[in-house]
């Protein structure tokens, strides 16, 4: 069955050449932070929409064992010939769609790389992912991503005749026509000559809504992949949000785990106003925000 995004987000054609080429290792420096969390969180790894396997062959080569999906074969095909040189490598591509997950094997750790959560374009595909994805997490394992921030993204937003756009900016995409759907949140990005690729903007609140309802919650959240504490403005493109499966009748390990967040507890399903607002004001004032206890959180 395939996912309405992947119907309209322009990724299962989208050539492998001129995606690697556009996207070369060097490019975006983000391994450190996927090998800081197979290192907390341990393995089996899966690196959903892992593209051309840039992240999860230097998990692989460090000696994390990885699988990585994508729902495009032209990307899994060109991460299997980059990995393929070392055959000891630890680590397998198969071609799925992330919406609904059918992989054999649970993992202690998911990383999705490089704003890869936008490519789900409508909550419903986001809830049936989170949800698929939790049936292949242990239990207690974690999944780690990032996105954009939507205000900081939507800066220098233009209106014309209820149309949304930005002005063309060379240093990005090579001026690429970038227009934006306040509705649906989408953004649709028109590559020159390339191809067109639609996102999806996601609040922070929205996010911990669809977190809610699927059995996970956020335990480490950052304002970039050097782990800076997350203020949500500034010069902050996007955030990380690391997200656990949790076991929803222990009160006191999750009262362990989540610190600041204690009065609310676990059997307490709603959060009121004044609960978050409060948790904000903290974010704002703290080194390490939902600061995990070192010794209160273990994968099993
Ligand atoms: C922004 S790219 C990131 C690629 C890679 N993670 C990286 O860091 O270089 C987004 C990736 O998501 C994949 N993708 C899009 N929709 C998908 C879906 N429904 N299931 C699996 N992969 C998908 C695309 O094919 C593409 O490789």
């Amino acid at each position: 069955m395939t996912s309405e995004s992947v119907k309209s987000n322009g990724w299962a054609s989208y050539p492998a050449g001129a995606w690697n080429a556009k996207r070369p290792a060097s490019l975006v420096n983000d391994v450190p932070f996927w090998q800081y969390c197979a290192e907390r969180y341990g393995q089996p790894v899966l690196d959903l929409c892992c593209g051309n396997g840039r992240t999860a062959i230097p998990l692989a080569e460090l000696g994390y064992e990885v699988i990585g999906v994508d729902i495009n074969p032209d990307f899994i095909a060109s991460a299997r010939e980059r990995a393929g040189a070392d055959e000891r490598l630890p680590v397998a591509f198969e071609v799925q769609d992330i919406v609904h997950l059918r992989l054999d094997g649970k993992f202690r750790l998911a990383i999705m790389p490089d704003w890869s959560f936008q490519v789900l374009l409508t909550q419903e595909d986001q809830l049936s992912f989170l949800q698929s994805l939790r049936q292949h997490l242990r239990p207690g394992g974690v999944f780690a991503f990032n996105v954009f921030i939507p205000f900081n993204r939507q800066r220098g937003l233009r209106e014309s005749d209820g149309k949304y756009e930005w002005a063309p900016d060379p240093s990005y995409h090579a001026g690429a026509p970038r227009t934006y759907d306040p509705i649906t949140q989408i953004e649709t990005l028109v590559e020159s000559n390339i191809h067109t690729v639609q996102l999806r903007h996601t609040s922070l609140s929205e996010l911990e809504l669809l977190f809610r309802l699927t059995g996970f919650e956020i335990v480490e959240l950052y304002g970039d992949v050097d782990r800076r504490p997350f203020t949500g403005g500034g010069d902050e493109d996007y955030t990380i949000v690391v997200a656990s499966s949790r076991v929803a009748s222990n009160k006191n390990r999750t009262v362990a785990l989540t610190g600041i967040l204690a009065v609310r507890g676990f059997a307490v399903p709603v959060e009121n106003e004044l609960t978050l607002g409060l948790r904000r004001g903290m974010w704002r004032g703290q080194k390490e925000i939902y600061p995990v206890k070192e010794s209160s959180f273990r994968p099993r």
